[in-house]
């Protein structure tokens, strides 16, 4: 691990426990940013969840940064099989216990991604609220992990944070260093320092294109990025 951020990331998630990932996907305790904002959080994630069954996710996929399976939980619906990598062994045991009888057909790898190479190929890449925490430094390593993770024809389907504001805690305030960086504090208090990058379709499909992908990208109107994405033939 080259880079300190890295690391602290990795330990913000590991002892944040799945409890307080979930709160925050759910919108709960200081999460919760009342009614109205809340409904438009779950209306836009319908709109992702929309095109995510459109996409039509078959055969075996890979998913980076599964956590604790929220969204694991809907690729194993349709799929053939998930591989699920993550660094936490509390989101992935989080995961286990979500899946019940569906954990049969999923592997859950404990790794960094980071440092972690793919023995076999996959028919899909899926992340969620993943690529967000890629620094510009591991952006191509990072699309040429899911490129070389794909069989011929692969395809990716991701969705993220669109912007900080009404997603992160209530009273963590905007802690962001404006360079990719931001203050996370636990439900305990203690702080870490993560990356979070924010793209639009149009910064993001800027990248992509210049490494050769091809893509469909889409931003719902307030708070997420999402889309599909192919790598450029072998
Ligand atoms: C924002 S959460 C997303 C979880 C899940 N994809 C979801 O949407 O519910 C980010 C996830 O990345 C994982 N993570 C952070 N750094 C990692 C790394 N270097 N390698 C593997 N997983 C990592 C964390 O444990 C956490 O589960």
């Amino acid at each position: 691990m080259d880079d300190p951020i890295l690391a602290d990331q990795m330990r913000y998630y590991r002892e944040r426990g799945p409890r307080s990932y979930d709160d925050w996907f759910y919108r709960r305790g200081r999460y919760d940013h009342g009614a109205a904002i809340n409904r438009q959080w779950f209306r836009e994630l319908i709109e992702v969840i929309q095109a995510m069954t459109e996409f039509d996710v078959r055969g075996n996929v890979i998913e980076f940064a599964g956590g604790t399976g929220i969204w694991t939980e809907r690729l194993v619906a349709t799929a053939d099989s998930v591989t699920s990598v993550d660094c936490s062994p509390d989101g992935l045991e989080a995961a286990r216990i979500r899946l019940g009888p569906f954990a049969s057909r999923v592997r859950l790898i404990e790794a960094d991604i980071f440092d972690w190479t793919p023995r076999e190929r996959f028919d899909c890449a899926f992340f969620g609220f993943w690529l967000s925490h890629v620094p510009a430094t591991h952006f191509a390593r990072f699309w040429q992990l899911v490129a070389t993770s794909l069989n011929p024809g692969g395809r990716v389907f991701f969705v993220d944070s669109l912007r900080a504001e009404n997603s992160m805690a209530k009273d963590t305030g905007l802690q962001d260093y404006g360079d990719s960086r931001q203050r996370r504090r636990l439900d305990d208090g203690r702080e870490f320092t993560i990356y979070k990058v924010y793209y639009s379709p149009k910064t993001l499909g800027d990248s992509l294109a210049a490494m050769g992908w091809s893509f469909d990208l889409h931003a719902t109107r307030e708070y997420f990025i999402y889309g599909s994405c192919k790598p450029p033939a072998e």
